[in-house]
């Protein structure tokens, strides 16, 4: 009940100093508006939990289904992703009113001791609010950026931490145990645990940050393709890419988007907002390569000298969002959570200053395609020894 409560109540402090108009709106295919994460993550609750388990609980309202399923096949038909910002209606405080409604359910289903097998449908519920809280910050970013008028999502956010240039460590090879192990909750995606076999390796303390990224940028990191991967190259050209995501210049000053608005780029910050395919250009330019997650992952379970493994930036690494051996998704409706989007995406490690607290873990698989750039996306150089 705790857990409930904290969780859903996080989600409505996030859009506390936001305005109705703030919330509707859907600045590209890739991100929600505001009060589509609202109702998704009750529809989430609704369909899953109250639906099959409260004997005669009645839907708040069974157009919902239709707008609020995101990919469910086995739920049914659904809304355009696309097209969720054309939905004015329901109104935002129809929105807030069909949390009430589930809130109210869901704590007298809650009361009443659910049985244990739905515990982990139930955390489940959670991390998935916890997840769209992150992406609730990211799409409100993104949307903000468009603004001339330059809003904050949240304008007391905190600026990240600066720090040294990060150095090489490290890390034997063997045979290494990766995957969830003893967690009080972990995604499928992080299981089985099984054993992967690293060569020797070097990895670094720290992120790639804002001023080796500039000296990227100074030293034709953006013009030189042979530093790129092919796909890569024709989505810089494509999109002109000379610099992340919300960087700006203005007479010689950069300027990024952050959640607390326009700020200066720090160059001892970690960088974000790149994609892969920068990520990946990135590391062959500094004479390094990005990590497999194998290696990310035991590094950062074995050496306790490697900081900002969390709330910093998500980690590109260069393994491809596979199964581990051995996983299985459920065959009912929760199944198609992660295992459907095992292709042409890749794993991103770590979490990131918009993680919700203890969200994230060592085993925690994030995933995206390698050219999205509006996460919180950073690089951990890793090299090999010998
Ligand atoms: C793991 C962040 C890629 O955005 O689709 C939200 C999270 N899963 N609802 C996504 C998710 C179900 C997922 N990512
Ligand atoms: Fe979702």
């Amino acid at each position: 009940m705790a857990r409930y409560e904290a969780v859903r109540a996080r989600t409505e402090a996030l859009i506390a100093s936001l305005d109705a108009e703030d919330m509707v709106v859907q600045s590209m295919p890739d991100a929600s508006p505001a009060k589509w994460h609202l109702a998704h993550t009750t529809w989430f609750f609704e369909t899953f939990l109250l639906g099959p388990n409260v004997p005669g609980y009645q839907v708040f309202d069974a157009d919902f289904g239709y707008l609020f399923n995101s990919y469910y096949e086995a739920v049914g038909p659904r809304h355009p992703r696309p097209l969720r910002g054309l939905l004015t209606r329901p109104s935002v405080a129809q929105v807030m009113a069909y949390r009430h409604h589930v809130d109210t359910h869901m704590r007298a289903f809650l009361q009443d001791q659910p049985p244990a097998e739905l515990e982990a449908l139930l955390h489940l519920g959670f991390a998935h609010e916890e997840q769209h809280q992150e992406l609730l910050v990211m799409d409100m970013q993104h949307l903000f950026a468009q603004s001339p008028l330059k809003p904050a999502v949240d304008p007391a956010w905190p600026s990240q931490a600066p720090g040294p240039a990060g150095r090489f460590r490290r890390v034997g090879g063997g045979p290494v145990r990766i995957g969830a192990v003893d967690e009080p909750f972990a995604f499928d995606n992080e299981g089985p645990r099984h054993t992967v076999w690293l060569e020797p390796f070097e990895i670094a303390d720290r992120l790639v940050t804002n001023g080796q990224w500039l000296a990227f940028m100074a030293l034709g990191g953006y013009r030189r393709a042979d530093l790129w991967l092919s796909d890569g190259w024709a989505q810089r050209q494509e999109e002109g890419w000379e610099a992340p995501l919300y960087w700006r210049r203005e007479d010689d000053v950069w300027s990024h988007m952050t959640p607390g608005g326009w700020r200066p780029v720090d160059p001892d910050a970690a960088v974000s907002h790149i994609s892969y395919y920068e990520a990946e250009a990135f590391a062959r330019w500094a004479g390094a390569r990005l990590p497999v997650e194998a290696e990310w992952e035991h590094a950062v379970r074995t050496r306790t000298d490697l900081d900002q493994v969390a709330d910093v930036a998500w980690q590109w690494t260069a393994s491809a969002y596979s199964p581990y051996p051995g996983f299985r998704a459920t065959d009912d409706a929760v199944g198609e959570y992660n295992g459907k989007f095992m292709s042409g995406q890749m794993v991103l490690r770590g979490g990131a200053s918009v993680t919700p607290p203890h969200h994230a873990r060592p085993s925690y698989r994030n995933f995206y395609r390698p050219g999205q750039r509006w996460m919180f996306a950073g690089l951990r150089l890793a090299r090999d020894v010998g």
